[in-house]
């Protein structure tokens, strides 16, 4: 009876311990995510992913792995080292197109989300547009957490409005707002390239206003010429526009530049929809917007997504991971504080801002060409080409200088070739 009563305990005691460790497996796991969003906005939406993620998973510890730097601007090396150090995060921002595909697929670092696609539905739930550039050979590789627009105007309205003018639709009427601005003391443009890739940003919007959607679109399949006419005249624009920035601007990030339009001391800026989530953090009312000159009825569009490395320290958390990201839940509540719309189609427009409802109708509408700064038109060694010639032509203003490097950049990169 009693060696009965010592194994009944010991099966009892074995079965507890056994529970507990395996409560413990799923609970108390660990996720390292990696991203480069730190800024008010950017973070509010990131930690938002967070609380839910902690709240579906009690006990899990999410180490937040993010290194400072828009666009990705220094993330993108410390990336790189450790990717290729064996040491990847358990999932890490990366933008839908070539970024993800040319610099992590192709060099057989990611794992591929078949399955996970499968069992979520996912086929239907994202844009064909989307779905084909995060495919690499039949292959999905990572799950896009929303649409960010790159080409908009933001202004201040008061500003506006006491200088007596309208946002312009067009580059002569960005030069009269502009002489306006500057004739009330106020810096027409806001710049903030110490990150050079601001400069290319407002660049890819200067290319789709001289070119057009077809035209810019061609510059990424071959196309278009680098060295043609087009070109040169989006340079020229490039040195009408960068004569109206502020004076500091290789000495502020973005989120900088968008504080002289907070404070008034500048009328515009020229960058993507992130600028509404920054506005918002900041409890800023007293934005307008409208596409960039020239862009109106373009969405130049770029998606941050989240893949599944290799070798990854903890599997089964990524994963999990990765089908909060790609939820209707999780997108309806990141999306509203990282100023960016839903990846699904799904999502209820109400939950969002009155700049966001407007993005959404865009999408809807407006002819999508991937953006060349943030990662879905030119794979990286091609944008960094294009970067290099770009922290050259903002100081020297020099168009022939420019469009030689850029057509160079062009031909190293193979495009058109096949
Ligand atoms: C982009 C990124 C956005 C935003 C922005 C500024 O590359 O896709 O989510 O964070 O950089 O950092």
């Amino acid at each position: 009876m009693r060696k009965l009563r010592v194994a009944v305990a010991s099966v009892l005691a074995g079965g507890l311990l056994a529970w507990a460790v395996d409560t413990q497996a799923q609970g108390a796991g660990k996720l390292e995510i990696f991203s480069w969003w730190t800024t008010g906005g950017e973070a509010a939406g990131l930690l938002k992913l967070f609380d839910l993620e902690k709240k579906q998973h009690a006990g899990l510890e999410i180490i937040n792995a993010t290194v400072a730097g828009g666009a990705g601007q220094n993330a993108k090396a410390v990336l790189k080292t450790r990717m290729l150090g064996g040491d990847p995060p358990d999932s890490f921002q990366v933008h839908m197109g070539k970024e993800l595909i040319d610099t992590w697929v192709v060099t057989g670092y990611m794992e591929p989300l078949d399955e996970l696609y499968r069992q979520a539905g996912w086929d239907t739930a994202f844009p064909k547009g989307v779905l084909d550039l995060l495919r690499h050979n039949g292959a999905y590789y990572s799950v896009p957490a929303n649409i960010h627009r790159a080409n908009v105007l933001w202004y201040n309205k008061t500003v506006f409005q006491q200088s007596g003018v309208q946002p312009p639709g067009s580059v002569d009427e960005f030069v009269k707002v502009a002489e306006a601005l500057k004739a009330k003391g106020i810096t027409p443009l806001a710049l903030g390239d110490n990150g050079i890739w601001a400069a290319t940003h407002l660049f890819e919007t200067v290319l789709i206003a001289r070119l057009g959607a077809e035209g810019y679109r061609g510059l990424w399949t071959g196309k278009t010429d680098w060295g043609g006419p087009g070109v040169k005249q989006a340079l020229e624009t490039m040195v009408r526009m960068l004569a109206y920035v502020n004076t500091d601007h290789a000495a502020r990030s973005w989120d900088q530049a968008n504080e002289l339009v907070i404070q008034g001391k500048a009328g515009m800026t020229i960058m993507g929809d992130w600028v509404d989530a920054d506005n918002l953090a900041r409890g800023f009312k007293d934005a307008g917007w409208a596409p960039a000159p020239g862009n109106a009825g373009i969405y130049d569009a770029l998606s941050d997504t989240f893949g599944l490395p290799k070798k990854t320290p903890h599997r089964k958390e990524a994963l999990d991971w990765l089908r909060l990201v790609g939820s209707r839940e999780g997108q309806e509540a990141f999306n509203p504080l990282k100023g960016s719309i839903c990846a699904r189609t799904d999502c209820n427009a109400k939950l969002f801002g009155p700049y966001l409802q407007w993005a959404m109708e865009q999408w809807k509408k407006d002819s999508i060409v991937p953006s060349l700064a943030h990662g879905a038109a030119a794979k990286e060694s091609w944008l960094s080409a294009i970067n290099d010639a770009m922290s050259l032509f903002v100081t020297s203003r020099d168009v022939a200088q420019a469009q030689k490097l850029l057509a160079q950049a062009a031909a190293d990169s193979g495009v058109g070739k096949k």
